[in-house]
């Protein structure tokens, strides 16, 4: 009845992040919280330049990796609890519908997604491929590597261009073969002219950390 008082905004956000943040706090595959920390803080800077709806795009980002199958053993599960999770707080449903289009479709998944298709989702998706550029992108590459047993580097490997998901997800590959299959190529897929600009530098950093590594390990340049 009218008694009943919808939860304002803030308080929505505030109750999400808690609720991410139990969820993630011991996650060690480099989609913990302060990534999604990091990914809402940037998603809202892109969102403001770029006039997209920050409340969307702040919920979205803060949920975007909770039905990743790293993280769950059922994508549709842990989409139904989101949307559930959701409702509870008084979200409005068609909000609640376009935060789970925005996470089941910006993820890279070797790169062959179609392109994901509302404001909102481009600036989310592009505040997460932002994460994976630059100094903490290489940071993540590495400790991803390590965790499921990648070498930092196999001269004998061939770099996969095109992949399926299949072979995006089986991880026969190393840390800096990762550079050229997916962190390289990323610039060229930022969705706004706002990330465009963040991964200028973020890109080039990552082509003088290859040049330093190739000219101390003496490897030969891909
Ligand atoms: P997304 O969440 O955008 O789908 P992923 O789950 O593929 O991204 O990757 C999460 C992080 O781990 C990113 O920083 C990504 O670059 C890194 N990563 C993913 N696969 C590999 C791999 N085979 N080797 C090294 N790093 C990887
Ligand atoms: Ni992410």
């Amino acid at each position: 009845d009218s008694m009943e008082v919808m939860m304002d905004k803030d308080k929505i956000l505030q109750e999400t992040e808690r609720m991410v943040k139990t969820v993630l706090i011991d996650e060690k595959s480099g989609h913990d919280w302060l990534h999604i920390k990091r990914v809402k803080e940037t998603a809202l800077e892109i969102a403001l330049k770029e006039g997209a709806d920050p409340f969307v795009v702040t919920l979205a980002a803060l949920l975007h990796d909770l039905a990743d199958e790293k993280i769950v053993e059922s994508e549709d599960e842990a989409l139904v609890d989101i949307k559930n999770f959701l409702l509870k707080l008084g979200v409005d449903t068609l909000d609640i519908q376009h935060i789970l289009t925005t996470i089941t479709t910006m993820s890279f998944k070797g790169g062959n997604s179609p392109p994901v298709e509302t404001l909102e989702a481009q600036v989310v998706q592009d505040a997460d491929r932002l994460d994976a550029m630059g100094a903490i992108g290489i940071a993540r590459c590495f400790i991803y590597a390590g965790k499921v047993g990648s070498p930092i580097y196999d001269p004998q490997l061939e770099v996969r261009d095109q992949m399926s998901i299949e072979e995006y997800r089986n991880d026969k590959t190393s840390a800096i073969h990762h550079f050229y299959e997916k962190l390289l190529k990323l610039k060229d897929l930022m969705n706004t002219k706002t990330a465009k600009e963040l991964a200028t530098s973020r890109h080039e950093f990552m082509e003088m950390f290859l040049e330093q590594f190739y000219h101390e390990t003496r490897e030969r340049r891909r």
